[in-house]
């Protein structure tokens, strides 16, 4: 056989029709004889069939896939969050598609229609360029199911998993002054996404509890979210003589750590740094980092029971999930000198 076989090539060598075919391979064959269903299972296994997806999407007006779109898939914050929504979707019988578009705004809304054009069941949303108008004139007329998660900051009634940032903020500040730290320095991107301006609200909140001042002015440097974008940064960092540095996120500090090792720095007892994310590397980076935990499994999971439920329901109320984060003390911090 030259073409890839069909359901058809298996009902003509059963001697059956393909609606016989169909419905016993589809479990709803009882109404045939034994004979018959045996007959067609067998021919199935021989001649290698394997139904076609498209067909039976068709059919069901569903393609079983998910689509998540992400910032940036080559931070092991989003491949985690995208493990944990593989695992819920696999027991589901779901397939997610991941897109990551490396922050750029354009090929992310290519990826979104292209997701709809191709009748994906459900979206979860994790970057910011998917905006109100996006969701009011593309998702909505066309009821697809979305969650909306981290970076993603439309002020919008769907579905949402996020964390409590403010607090993630609050309690790495109140670490830092705690060891003694009065000259901080937080590294953040230029144009922060609502999650990470609650992040460093929060941080800000929890200096001035502890009677330290931060000025957006002096104490700020400004730094994509990568490991590059810490260490091109670390000559900045450096200029403020900070005693401890506050990372948005771990990716960000471990790109500091290279830049203050070059330069002889020693980690904490030079300065202390503390990230945000509790990515596996943190681990095994030296000394092991100080950061603050978001369940980012958990969060993956979440998000995935999430939009399964809604594509199982659309009518049903708003799913509003908050996570808490929790500080994970290593050996990146330490008594300020
Ligand atoms: O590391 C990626 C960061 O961007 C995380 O902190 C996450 O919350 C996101 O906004």
């Amino acid at each position: 056989m030259k073409h890839k076989v069909t359901i058809k090539d298996v009902a003509e060598e059963a001697g059956v029709s393909v609606t016989t075919v169909s419905q016993i391979l589809n479990g709803k064959g009882a109404r045939f004889s034994k004979k018959t269903q045996e007959r067609v299972l067998k021919l199935k296994e021989q001649l290698h069939y394997v139904p076609d997806f498209n067909a039976r999407n068709l059919i069901l007006r569903s393609s079983k896939t998910i689509g998540v779109l992400v910032p940036n898939i080559g931070n092991p914050f989003f491949s985690t969050f995208f493990r944990g929504i593989q695992t819920v979707c696999r027991n589901a019988h779901y397939l997610p598609l991941v897109l990551s578009a490396s922050n750029d705004e354009e090929t992310e809304e290519y990826y979104l229609s292209t997701l709809v054009e191709r009748s994906v069941d459900g979206l979860i949303i994790a970057s910011s360029s998917v905006t109100n108008d996006t969701i009011d004139n593309l998702l909505k007329p066309n009821r697809i199911p979305y969650l909306l998660f981290d970076q993603n900051q439309t002020h919008d009634d769907g579905d949402r998993v996020q964390v409590d940032d403010y607090q993630g903020g609050y309690i790495a500040a109140t670490h830092l002054t705690q060891l003694g730290h009065r000259r901080i320095v937080v590294m953040l991107p230029k144009q922060p996404t609502e999650n990470l301006q609650k992040r460093l609200r929060g941080f800000i909140d929890g200096l001035l509890a502890d009677g330290v001042y931060f000025s957006e002015g002096r104490d700020l440097v400004y730094a994509p979210l990568t490991k590059l974008g810490g260490y091109e940064h670390t000559d900045e960092v450096l200029a403020k003589s900070p005693t401890a540095v506050f990372c948005a996120n771990d990716e960000l500090a471990i790109g500091l750590y290279r830049g203050l090792h070059e330069r002889g720095l020693r980690i904490p007892d030079d300065i202390s740094v503390m990230g945000y994310d509790n990515i596996d590397l943190d681990e095994y980076v030296t000394p092991r980092l100080t950061t603050i935990q978001q369940p980012i499994m958990e969060l993956g999971e979440a998000s995935a029971r999430l939009i399964l439920n809604r594509i199982n329901d659309l009518e049903m109320e708003r799913q509003l999930v908050e996570v808490p984060v929790k500080l994970i003390e290593r050996s990146s911090t330490g008594k300020a000198k």
